[in-house]
Order: C-alpha cells, then structure tokens, then sequence
C-alpha cells in the first residue's frame, strides 16, 4: 500500500447532464508529495468516510442553480474528456476526513472533521482565519469556519466543521470507531446532516416565533411558528433519511416548544411503505397509489375536514404526491394546509437524456388559492435562524444532544452497508441510481 504521501488520489467526476454517469479518475501529478505547501492556518485533509442518499443526487441535479458544482472544482491538469467544466464536474458528500497536514498548531496531524467533503480522495486544504477558535478551551468537537475566499459565497452551513483534535478522547474514540466500522461512524455520515436538518425544522418552523431581535440581522426567509398542536401532519418520503429523522425527533426528542400533532402519517410509495411501517415511527401509513389513495381523496381516507389544520413536509416524494395531496386537502375545506417542501423527487436516468421540454411546458402552475401554503425550507436558513435565537453553544447544546441520542438509539429496522474504497463508491452510486438501494438500506463508505 502507497504512503499517504505518495498515494495516487481518484475522484468521482460526474456528467451534469446525466449525473447517473460518472468515472474514476486518479489523479497522478496530485499526490500529497507533489502538492504546494499548504498555506497558513489551514487543514490539509482527506476524505476518509463518506455516504450516498438521495441528497448527494440532489446536489448534482441542481448543482448549476445553487453553487454546488463549484464547491470542489476540477483540479488542474484533469485529463480529457473530464477537464471540461460545462460538461463534467465533482458533486460533494457529508462525513469525515483526516487531516494529512495542518499549519493550525492546534490541530494536529491525524485530527479529523466532519462536514461537507469532496467525493474523492484528493487532498483538500482548509483555511480557518479564526485560528484562537482552535485552540480555545471547550468541549470536543469544537466548531470552526472555513474561510477560503472561493468559499465565501456558499451557504454558511457548508463551511461548518466539526474538528476531533488528535490527542483527545474524543479523537481518539473516533479512530477506533472508523477502524472497526461502528455503525454510529455509518449514522454520522448518513444521518446527521438529515436530523440536523430535521432538529431545525422542528426547531424553527414549528415552533413559535420569539419577538424578532432589537437590531439586524433580520430573520432569514425560513418561516417561523406553524404550530402542530392538533394538525394532521402527513410526511412524503416517510422512510428518508431526512422524514425519518423528523418522525423520530417529533416521536422521540421534540423541543418543548413544538405541538403534539393529532396524527403523524406517512404517504409512502410501494417501495418504502413497509418499511416506514415497520419503524413503528408512524400513527399511519397509506401506499401512494394503492387501494387507499383512492378517488374519495386524502381528507376522507384521514378523517380530517374543515375545522382541521394539515402539514404536507415533502421530503423528496414521488410523482407530485404531496401537491395532489394538499390541493384534496384545500378542496375538502381544511382550515389550513400547509406543504413544507424539503426535496425533491430524483429524475429517472432517462428523463435526463431527453430533449428538454417546449418552452410553454416549463411555465410555473399558477399560485394554489388560500388556505393552501407553499413554504420551501433549507438547513442553511433554519440553522442561521437557529443560532440566532439561541447563540452558537445554546445550539450546539440542543442539537447536538439530540444527535447523540439518535445515534445511540438508531432508526428502527435501519441497516448501514459499508462499502470499502472508490470503486465500491462507484458501485453503490450506480446501485443506488437504478434505484436497488431500498430506503431500509444506508450506504457508507470507507476510502
Ligand atoms: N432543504 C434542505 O435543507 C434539505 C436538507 C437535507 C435533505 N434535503 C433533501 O431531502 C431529500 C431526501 O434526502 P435523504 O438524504 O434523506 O434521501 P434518502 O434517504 O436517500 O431518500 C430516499 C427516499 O426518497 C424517495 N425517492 C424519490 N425518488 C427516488 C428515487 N428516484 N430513488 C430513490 N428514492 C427516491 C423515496 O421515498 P418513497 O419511496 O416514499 O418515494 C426514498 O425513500 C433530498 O431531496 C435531499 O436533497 C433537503
């Protein structure tokens, strides 16, 4: 086996028409040893675990719209046909690395961090102008922000590290977690950014708005205050990573501030629904298409009516479901009916090689009438939210306990599949893109 200093790093560099398409691509002249010096206060560092849901495909998908192509770009000297940015492009991974190099003294070689990677193993070098944060007293992890100037315009969530600093327990515990691949290692890349994001929803959305703070910053676009006391909530999605978390922190860990719902439902398609049932996180379960999603429509099959209040969060599901859902919602006189989108449904890989649509077939349906909602959610704005509200330790308090609990406690009937290297990368990206990753099934990696 190579030296780390002279290991050939391989990415994954993807189509961004067909992001179903992807190679391996080592990288010879990029060795560690071959590298510049690393700058000041920066961390040189390597993906080491990683993992592969809906929400990488995500990215890659509206990679062009949000920046997310460009937060890892093609390293220099990337071999055609791979070296033309219109056409191919690095998408981006929640999980740890390892720190090869580091000029924070603070931070020792062998640290590690968690946050968003690049898919690969070529180095990726870190600068954190807050050096002090490093090496300040407190507990481990400690978060730092990575300030290189190409990364500014991302959303700040993305430039959020958590750092185990070598020579730790913390750290220490880690290593030996990633040696002998612990399942909680598999759920911190898989699921942590999921809950996290979930934890905020239940956090910001669905809690009351405090009364706004005295001076800027105003609160981000991310609505505050749905309540749940009482509302029928109605997941799509149910058995992702993100629904799942929901469901678990609404059932398990939910903040004070959120209401009981009078039901948690979960509208699954025919290949998560046993699934979402059997994680027992749901007062139901209803087929998307099957017998019961019938022509009656969702507000008679619920028992919900115009004194009702429903929630729609779409956490990525198929075929317009939860907008069919909620427009029979609005039609039965629902009082209110809010669809809280998340993410979307992944494209079938044959849809992205067509033409694109007329022009006229892209016009935006016109605005749903009241009481029907529209509201999009993102981490980023929820977390920003979030901090404000509580300041950076009373956050990192709440939602990291939460976190550990999740973690120790597990998702009912959740398995994790370790793959070990890029190549079993490259399998379970293929796996998973014709479509025989079941949603009962987590992939992590090794590299
Ligand atoms: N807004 C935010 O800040 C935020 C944060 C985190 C995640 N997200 C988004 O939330 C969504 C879920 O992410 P995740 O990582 O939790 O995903 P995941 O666990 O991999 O989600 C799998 C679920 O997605 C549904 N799905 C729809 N089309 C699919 C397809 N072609 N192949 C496989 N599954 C498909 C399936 O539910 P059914 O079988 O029931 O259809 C499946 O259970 C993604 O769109 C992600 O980008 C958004």
């Amino acid at each position: 086996m190579a030296s780390d200093d002279e290991e050939v790093p391989v990415v994954q560099i993807l189509s961004k028409q067909n992001f179903y398409s992807q190679a391996l691509v080592p990288l010879p002249h990029l060795t560690l040893s071959r590298l510049p010096a690393l700058g000041p206060r920066s961390l040189r560092v390597r993906t080491r675990v990683l993992s592969i849901t809906a929400n990488n495909f995500t990215y890659a998908r509206f990679g062009d719209l949000f920046g997310w192509w460009g937060v890892h770009p093609l390293p220099a000297g990337t071999p055609a046909p791979y070296d033309d940015a219109a056409a191919y492009g690095r998408i981006n991974c929640w999980g740890y690395a390892r720190v090869l190099r580091s000029t924070l003294p603070a931070v020792p070689d062998g640290s590690f961090v968690w946050g968003y990677l690049p898919l690969g193993t070529l180095a990726l070098d870190l600068e954190f102008a807050d050096a002090a944060a490093a090496a300040s007293s407190g507990p481990e992890p400690r978060l730092l922000v990575a300030t290189n100037a190409y990364r500014r315009p991302l959303m700040p969530i993305y430039n959020r590290y958590l750092v185990f600093r070598a020579g730790t327990p913390a750290a220490a515990a880690l290593e030996a977690e990633i040696e002998r691949r612990d399942p909680g290692v598999a759920y911190d890349s898989i699921a942590r950014c999921m809950h996290l994001t979930a934890y905020l929803m239940a956090l910001v959305v669905f809690s009351p708005a405090p009364a706004p703070a005295p001076s800027p910053p105003p609160p981000p676009a991310n609505p505050a205050g749905f309540d749940l006391a009482s509302a029928t909530v109605v997941s799509f999605a149910p058995a992702s990573k993100v629904g799942l978390s929901f469901a678990w922190v609404l059932r398990r860990d939910a903040p004070a501030s959120v209401g009981r719902p009078r039901a948690l439902v979960a509208a699954a398609s025919e290949h998560s629904a046993a699934f979402a049932r059997a994680t027992g996180l749901y007062d139901r379960v209803v087929v998307l298409g099957g017998p019961d999603d019938g022509p009656a429509g969702p507000a008679a099959l619920l028992g919900v009516g115009p004194p009702d209040s429903v929630v729609l969060c779409d956490f990525g599901g198929r075929r317009g479901a939860s907008g069919r859902w909620a427009a029979g919602f609005a039609a039965a006189g629902c009082a209110s009916v809010r669809l809280v989108a998340v993410g979307g449904e992944l494209p079938d890989e044959a849809s992205l090689s067509a033409p694109p649509a007329p022009a006229e077939a892209k016009e935006p349906p016109p605005p749903p009438p009241p009481p029907f909602e529209v509201v999009r959610v993102n981490a980023d704005d929820m977390l920003t939210e979030a901090v404000r509200r509580l300041g950076e330790d009373g956050y990192a308090a709440v939602v990291g306990g939460s976190w550990a609990k999740l973690r120790r406690e597990g998702l009912p009937g959740f398995r994790v599949t370790w793959g070990e290297g890029m190549e079993d990368v490259r399998k379970g990206w293929d796996r998973f893109g014709r479509g025989e990753v079941q949603a009962d099934e987590g992939l992590a990696f090794r590299i």
